[in-house]
């Protein structure tokens, strides 16, 4: 059976695998999607979750990066992209999120990112399990990116899913992210850190004792 990202992402010439990415292949177009993610100065790691070609991640590692790491679920993609990546120190990895990302480096991570991704994903427990992966491979302090549909803008339309804002909210500050939403008429982009003491489980309320009677002067009554 062919899948979702076997139909739109694999098997396209370059042009082809450009153009599902983005119509507007340029500088200035790139530009723009990374001045959206706020990209902290000082990313020496980073992952992208739904790379693609390395269209983002190539001009990111160039600023000064150590390591960056990319995962996609188009064996085209990714094939393409270690083409263009050429000598630099950046893997891409083959993922597509039904499992966890097969990376072993927890805590290792100073930014990670996605965009244009998570709206082509059909369910949104996956890009949950993404949140939670980019959670567990970010350092304390690490900064996550990403952007998602602020509404259901062309219902309908195969490519596009959207996912509901407050389900994502609450899944990550469950996680341990603090952070902020910036919600335009198309997209919505979070940026947060992985908060350094970890999320601690919600306690049960406990229910009020009733209170002890006073006397006049306010004072437990004693003997
Ligand atoms: C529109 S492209 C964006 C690529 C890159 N983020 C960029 O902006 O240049 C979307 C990418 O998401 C990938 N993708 C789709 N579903 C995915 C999944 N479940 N897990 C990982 N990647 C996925 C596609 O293969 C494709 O490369």
């Amino acid at each position: 059976m062919r899948s979702f990202v076997t139909e739109y992402f694999d098997n396209k010439p370059l042009d082809g695998l450009r153009r599902v990415i983005t119509p507007d292949w340029s500088d200035k177009n790139t530009r723009y999607h990374l001045s959206l993610l706020g990209v902290p100065e000082r990313a020496k790691r980073i992952l992208e979750i739904g790379c693609g070609l390395g269209r983002l991640l190539i001009p990111l590692y160039d600023r000064g990066a150590q390591h960056a790491v990319g995962v996609d679920a188009s064996l085209s993609m990714i094939l393409e992209g270690q083409r263009l990546i050429g000598e630099r120190n950046i893997d891409l990895v083959h993922c597509d999120g039904s499992g966890l990302i097969p990376l072993d480096r927890d805590g290792y991570f100073d930014f990670a990112f996605a965009i244009i991704t998570f709206q082509h994903i059909p369910d949104t427990e996956t890009v949950k399990r993404y949140l939670s992966e980019a959670h567990r491979l970010l350092r304390p302090g690490g900064q996550l990116s990403f952007q998602v549909l602020s509404h259901d803008a062309k219902p309908g339309r195969e490519l596009w899913t959207y996912h509901d804002l407050i389900a994502l909210r609450e899944h990550l500050v469950n996680l341990g992210f603090s952070g902020k939403w910036q919600e335009g008429n198309i997209w919505a982009i979070y940026q947060g850190v992985k908060n350094r003491i970890a999320a601690s489980p919600r306690k049960k309320t406990q229910k009020k004792k009733p209170a002890k009677k006073r006397g006049s002067t306010g004072r437990p009554k004693t003997g």
